[in-house]
């Protein structure tokens, strides 16, 4: 059984395999692999646990070879692959919900506190030495305390973050293709409401849906413009879900107050008109990047490689 580990993974995923009897092909450098490496790599696998950096294709399914049993990623968001050519093929696809979402709601409340409070901003001031005096006036921003958070997609992630937004004394609604169990929406006080109220009505919009053909673009300039001027965008999810161009247009003609960002359209390239703003915050993906997180995502894959490779139904399929 050859089981290829696309990317470097902590080393608790690898002992995963390594217990199970099994001697995983492992990528060990921190950076990526290039794309040539990476179809050389795959060729003959039986299983590939890869990372969201790795683009799983139908030209990788083919350089993997008629083998291939399994994609198991190490990430719950899984846009990098191409379920339906991995379908096509009977190849299973694994993703790793559950373990990373109180990590990953711990970063959207950061950048709705960061960008609301415009604490990236303050930060430079000190940094760059630039003079300052504390005033009545200086570098005031918006508070949280009975504003209106929006949660787009209410799912573990989105559901996390409300809890934690209605400790800060936020109000929440949400957006999402099914209502959320009731006890949870009655402990958070919780309204599911259409698209359109939820950008008219949020102070805070927060992002939590997956990145598909369904919601490519689900924020543009439509979009902002049914946003209240006063309100900010928190994107914690992917970066496909905004068109980037849109919003830095939105952000420049005041149709929205801030944005708070931990990944991006083009990731790791980012729009250079983001680049300068002082009303956007820009993390480099950390959502899910904490010690204990990547430990649990890397072993939950690798459990998931395992329940594979001995003909047991996967833990966490995707589909
Ligand atoms: C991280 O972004 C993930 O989807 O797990």
């Amino acid at each position: 059984m050859k089981i290829v580990v696309t990317g470097k993974i902590p080393r608790a995923g690898l002992e995963v395999l390594k217990n199970a009897g099994f001697k995983p092909d492992a990528w060990s450098q921190d950076s990526a692999m290039s794309r040539g490496e990476l179809l050389a790599k795959v060729a003959g696998a039986d299983i590939l646990v890869t990372l969201l950096t790795e683009k799983v294709d139908a030209e990788l399914l083919e350089a993997a070879g008629s083998n291939l049993k399994a994609v198991c990623n190490v990430a719950v968001g899984y846009n990098n692959i191409d379920v339906a050519a991995c379908k096509a093929r009977n190849v299973l696809v694994t993703n790793t919900p559950g373990v990373l979402t109180d990590a990953t709601a711990d970063i959207a409340i950061a950048l709705i506190l960061m960008t609301t409070r415009r604490l990236a901003e303050g930060e430079r001031v000190i940094r760059s030495q630039t003079p300052w005096q504390w005033g009545m006036h200086y570098m005031l921003g918006a508070g949280v305390m009975n504003r209106v958070l929006g949660v787009v997609g209410m799912g573990a992630i989105g559901i996390a973050t409300a809890r934690r937004a209605k400790v800060c004394g936020m109000s929440v609604i949400y957006h999402s293709r099914s209502e959320i169990d009731p006890k949870i929406a009655s402990e958070l006080s919780a309204t599911r409401v259409s698209f359109d109220d939820l950008l008219s009505q949020s102070d805070v919009v927060s992002i939590h849906c997956p990145s598909n053909d369904s919601t490519h673009h689900l924020f543009g300039k439509a979009q902002f413009e049914k946003m209240k001027p006063t309100a900010f965008l928190v994107n914690t999810a992917r970066g496909p879900i905004v068109d980037e161009q849109a919003l830095v247009d939105a952000l420049e003609s005041k149709q929205i107050a801030g944005a708070g960002l931990d990944v991006f359209e083009f990731e790791p390239k980012i729009n250079s008109g983001l680049l300068h703003r002082d009303d956007v915050v820009m993390l480099p993906h950390l959502g899910s990047a904490t010690v204990e997180t990547r430990d649990a995502m890397a072993m939950l894959a690798a459990n998931n490689a395992v329940a594979i490779a001995n003909n047991r139904a996967p833990l966490t399929p995707v589909g």
